[in-house]
């Protein structure tokens, strides 16, 4: 009888040692809606590579770049479900969810990248990832793509060229407050609707960065492109509140950690990207690139920034001086 006890004993002990190893490999699905070739999708590869790679295959990860899951404000809702554990949208399309985030669409807000960073990195920035907590989800990173420009089928010089003109947005009202402070019609689509809006002329023109632009060939059906760097496009990375929770805190650290490598990695990567697909837009030679001098780039910048004191209620007169003086 004893050495039964012993014996079954032994047994249960041997199989709490090896049940980690038999738990079911656990699946995060990412899912974003631009091309691989850019900053984001680069930046979900590696985080894929350096998660499986680390949990010897106890983590996969699948990613579905180009909206091949979900598109745009989908993904948040799709994350929020539990549907995909892992989004990374720009902040525009946190509009409904975390309409603070629009602080980050604030026309001629940074001066740069390096303040932008000073914003995201500080109390502000803080402050931000923690608010979607109550949307159910948790935030890992904030990732950058880089500043946007203007493309119509007419040069953008003065804020007057684009009166009229329909332009594609984001799901942001300080998005559609900037184009109409220029007398423009603002359009809110999805990123994967735009290439086919511009061709059939749904909409004249659009805003985005450079490896947006090219790698979704917006340039192929725009004859002019402004290098305004009016705005910014950046991303929350957000999982599902819940789905983190269940996972060990090994597993937690082991995705925080590729998640900040991966943040640095695709962070680099952005600015080295948007460069290059400049040459390569130029070397199309099918779209003029205009670049704009001080005075030109100020009269958009006057004409834009009227459309802050609108914003001090949704998005915080607090944060938005915050992220000014940041770069002061
Ligand atoms: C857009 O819709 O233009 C961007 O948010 C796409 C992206 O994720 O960069």
């Amino acid at each position: 009888m004893k050495g039964l006890r012993i014996a079954l004993l032994s047994l249960a002990v041997v199989l709490m040692a090896i049940a980690p190893a038999l738990a079911a490999p656990v699946t995060i699905k990412f899912s974003h809606v631009v091309a691989v070739d850019t900053p984001k999708g680069q930046a979900a590869e590696y985080f894929k590579k350096l998660v499986e790679e680390r949990s010897n295959g106890e983590i996969k990860v699948e990613v579905y770049p180009n909206a091949s899951l979900y598109d745009d404000r989908d993904a948040i809702e799709a994350c929020s479900l539990n549907a995909v554990q892992i989004v990374a949208p720009s902040f525009s399309k946190y509009t409904s969810f975390v309409p603070q985030l629009q602080l980050f669409d604030l026309p001629f807000l940074f001066n740069d990248v390096d303040h932008l960073h000073m914003v995201l990195n500080g109390p502000v920035g803080k402050e931000l990832l923690a608010k979607v907590e109550k949307r159910g989800l948790v935030g890992l990173a904030y990732w950058d793509n880089g500043f946007k420009q203007l493309s119509a089928n007419k040069p953008l010089i003065k804020p007057s060229d684009a009166a009229g003109l329909k332009f594609r947005i984001m799901s942001s009202k300080v998005l559609e407050a900037q184009f109409k402070a220029v007398g423009a019609n603002p359009q809110v689509l999805p990123f994967s609707e735009v290439y086919s809006a511009l061709q059939q002329g749904v909409v004249d023109g659009q805003e985005n960065t450079l490896s947006n632009i090219y790698t979704k060939k917006f340039n192929e059906v725009q004859s002019d492109l402004t290098l305004s760097n009016h705005g910014y496009l950046g991303y929350m990375v957000v999982t599902n509140k819940i789905f983190w929770k269940k996972l060990s805190a090994k597993q937690q650290a082991l995705i925080q950690q590729a998640m900040d490598e991966s943040t640095v990695y695709g962070n680099k990567l952005a600015l080295e990207l948007n460069a290059d697909y400049l040459d390569k837009i130029k070397a199309t030679g099918k779209t003029t690139i205009h670049e704009l001098t001080k005075e030109q780039r100020n009269a958009w910048k006057k004409q834009m920034m009227t459309i802050y004191p609108e914003f001090n209620e949704v998005i915080g007169k607090d944060l938005i001086d915050g992220s000014l003086a940041a770069g002061m």
